[in-house]
């Protein structure tokens, strides 16, 4: 493995440049943050109009409109939504500095072309593993989030030097920075979210509170049981890994989670796995996220309202009122 920690990396390489960070959303401010802090020159690039300009401003950070903070940086870091990346990157590639660097943190828009950077510029990645309030709040414990980083194109033979130095200016190098391709990240990364962590465990926890009310045991005790464990074995996965997390709970539970997880996780779900890393290698899943924006996020909009009208939210609801 080819991972790289702060003291592998020479944080002068951004000594001088400016960066500007495109969008003041979860990642955008607490990468702004953390490279503020670290004694980068940073400017937050925001639409017209925007709302987030207050609140940018009261952190101590300078705004710009989007052109105008481009236009000044020798680093543009594209950190908007991803479906709007190809309408964004048009905008700016006229303001775009002659040998910018243009930075991702994530490598869909590369991967499945919603970009295509001008050849004159560096092309680099560095993907936090881990929403953005965890990036900061690790940084300000003097901690870091791992992270991936890569280049696409390396047009003045520094995009390396630049995406680590980057990568270390928001803490990543304190955790490690792991060497990987927009590829790679865009295609685990939207796996994941799909078929493991994001998509399937939350329809787990769900299917599971459903059959064990509709086998007549209480709501709260069915959350308690199928949602309220999940923060304990997520902590214990992390300190210990999945075999130590087995250990380390009683043999009752360790017996039934050898009997029943693979009654559960089949080869049909392995399969369904092969299928949805299949669709998302093929682009089915990035034209799909393309048509979601274009439809104003129709179908978002509708699984959010209904996500909120269910059983197993009431529960959560009623549980958090007694406990405040
Ligand atoms: N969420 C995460 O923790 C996470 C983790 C790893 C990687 N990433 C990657 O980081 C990038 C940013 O994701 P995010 O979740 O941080 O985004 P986000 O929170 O949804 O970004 C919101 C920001 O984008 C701006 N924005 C939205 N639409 C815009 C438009 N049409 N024109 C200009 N600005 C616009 C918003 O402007 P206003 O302030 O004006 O509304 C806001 O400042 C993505 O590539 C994502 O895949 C995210």
């Amino acid at each position: 493995m080819d991972m790289l920690r702060d003291a592998d990396i020479d944080p002068t390489q951004l000594a001088g440049k400016r960066v500007a960070i495109i969008g003041y959303g979860n990642q955008g401010r607490a990468q702004a943050l953390n490279l503020k802090d670290s004694g980068i020159d940073v400017v937050i690039g925001l639409r017209g109009g925007s709302g987030s300009t207050n609140e940018a401003e009261a952190a101590g950070l300078r705004t710009e409109l989007i052109d105008a903070a481009v236009a000044s940086a020798d680093v543009v870091m594209m950190l908007a939504p991803d479906e709007i990346h190809s309408a964004l990157y048009r905008e700016i590639e006229p303001h775009l500095k002659q040998g910018a660097a243009l930075g991702f943190s994530h490598g869909l828009s590369i991967r499945f072309e919603f970009v295509e950077p001008r050849p004159d510029l560096d092309v680099f990645l560095v993907a936090p593993k881990g929403p953005g309030t965890a990036l900061r709040s690790l940084y300000q414990q003097g901690k870091g989030m791992i992270g991936l980083w890569a280049v696409e194109n390396d047009a003045t033979g520094r995009a390396r030097e630049i995406a680590l130095a980057y990568g270390r200016a928001i803490g990543c190098g304190r955790a490690g920075l792991i060497a990987s391709s927009f590829a790679e990240e865009a295609e685990a990364d939207l796996f994941n979210e799909q078929a493991v962590v994001w998509g399937a465990v939350p329809e787990i926890l769900i299917a599971g509170f459903e059959t064990l009310v509709a086998g007549g045991v209480s709501p709260e005790v069915a959350y308690l049981e199928c949602v309220g464990e999940l923060k304990l074995i997520a902590e214990l996965i992390e300190d210990r890994g999945i075999a130590g997390m087995r250990e380390a709970i009683s043999n009752t539970a360790e017996l039934g989670a050898f009997l029943g997880g693979r009654r559960i996780v089949d080869d049909g779900v392995r399969a369904r796995m092969v299928d949805i890393l299949a669709d998302v290698r093929m682009g089915r899943f990035a034209a799909e996220l393309k048509s979601e924006e274009e439809s104003g996020y129709a179908r978002l909009e509708r699984a959010r309202r209904d996500a909120r009208e269910t059983a197993l939210e009431e529960t959560f609801e009623r549980l958090n009122e007694s406990e405040n």
